[in-house]
């Protein structure tokens, strides 16, 4: 496995720049797709830089990001082995959707959905020329109780919780295997919100927490633990299915 690669994208939000150190400290090489900020990873950058190669590029723009990607995997000559499929918006203005901004809404199905369908489009062909992938989805528990104020965004993670299941069948004769891991409330670095978000958000985690049996978010760590055994060698059945890590809350 000396030149295969896991590509991950979202990879300066704060799930795929936590498990781009991970993985990178277990001697994975990375393949990261980044999108206008890389701050979180400009430490790994430096400290890495023969595990890293970077792609920039929009994920709802299939012709810029296959260009991109394509071209970042010829030079560095690196098979990608793995997917780990983390970008996401969200319904950014908090509105029902009657009072919602349906530019909005068409954005996050476009960035969501549609650059899901892009980069998987992208991705899989070199899956099956190597009989070889793993791929995950980041779904949510909005996929199974819905989120009022944010419904285009549920739409969007419900949508990619089926396509997994879709291309488990699809792909199963190419050995790819393709899961969706749906967290609960994830504790996220907030230092860059504002002081009123961030209280805004400690009020509703609050809340959030007396809902759930284990009293408290998802750290990375839990997150971590199921992508890397769902993508590794070790799991050779599970697909198709969807994980929700959530302390137990339904
Ligand atoms: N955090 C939670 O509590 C939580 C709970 C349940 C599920 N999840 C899911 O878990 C996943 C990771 O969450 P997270 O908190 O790490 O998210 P995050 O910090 O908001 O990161 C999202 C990433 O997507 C990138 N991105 C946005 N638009 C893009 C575009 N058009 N093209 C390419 N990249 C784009 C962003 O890059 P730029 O900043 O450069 O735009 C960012 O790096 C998401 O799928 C989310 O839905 C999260």
């Amino acid at each position: 496995m000396k030149n295969k690669a896991i590509i991950i994208t979202g990879a300066n939000g704060n799930v795929g720049s936590y498990f781009a150190l991970k993985f990178l400290k277990l001697g994975e090489k990375l393949i990261l797709l980044i999108h206008k900020n890389q701050h979180r990873l400009q430490y790994l950058i430096k400290e890495y830089p023969d595990q890293i190669a970077l792609v920039k590029a929009d994920i709802s723009n299939y012709t810029t990001l296959g260009k991109n990607l394509n071209s970042t995997i010829k030079t560095s000559n690196w098979i990608p082995k793995a997917l780990v499929h983390t970008v996401s918006i969200r319904n950014s203005d908090f509105q029902p959707l009657v009072k919602s901004d349906i530019n909005l809404c068409k954005k996050i199905i476009d960035v969501n959905l549609n650059g899901t369908f892009n980069i998987l489009k992208i991705v899989i062909p070199y899956f099956k020329k190597e009989k070889y992938g793993k791929i995950i989805l980041f779904g949510s528990n909005v996929t199974r109780i819905g989120l009022p104020r944010g419904s285009a965004y549920a739409a969007s993670k419900a949508a990619l919780a089926n396509i997994s299941r879709s291309l488990a069948y699809e792909e199963a004769a190419s050995n790819i295997i393709i899961n969706t891991i749906s967290p609960g409330p994830i504790r996220i670095d907030e230092s860059h919100f504002s002081e009123s978000y961030r209280e805004f958000r400690e009020k509703y985690y609050k809340e959030k927490i007396k809902e759930i049996p284990l009293k408290r978010c998802a750290s990375f760590e839990d997150i971590f633990g199921v992508c890397k055994f769902l993508i590794s060698e070790e799991n050779s059945y599970i697909t198709g299915e969807e994980f929700f890590i959530t302390g137990g809350k339904l």
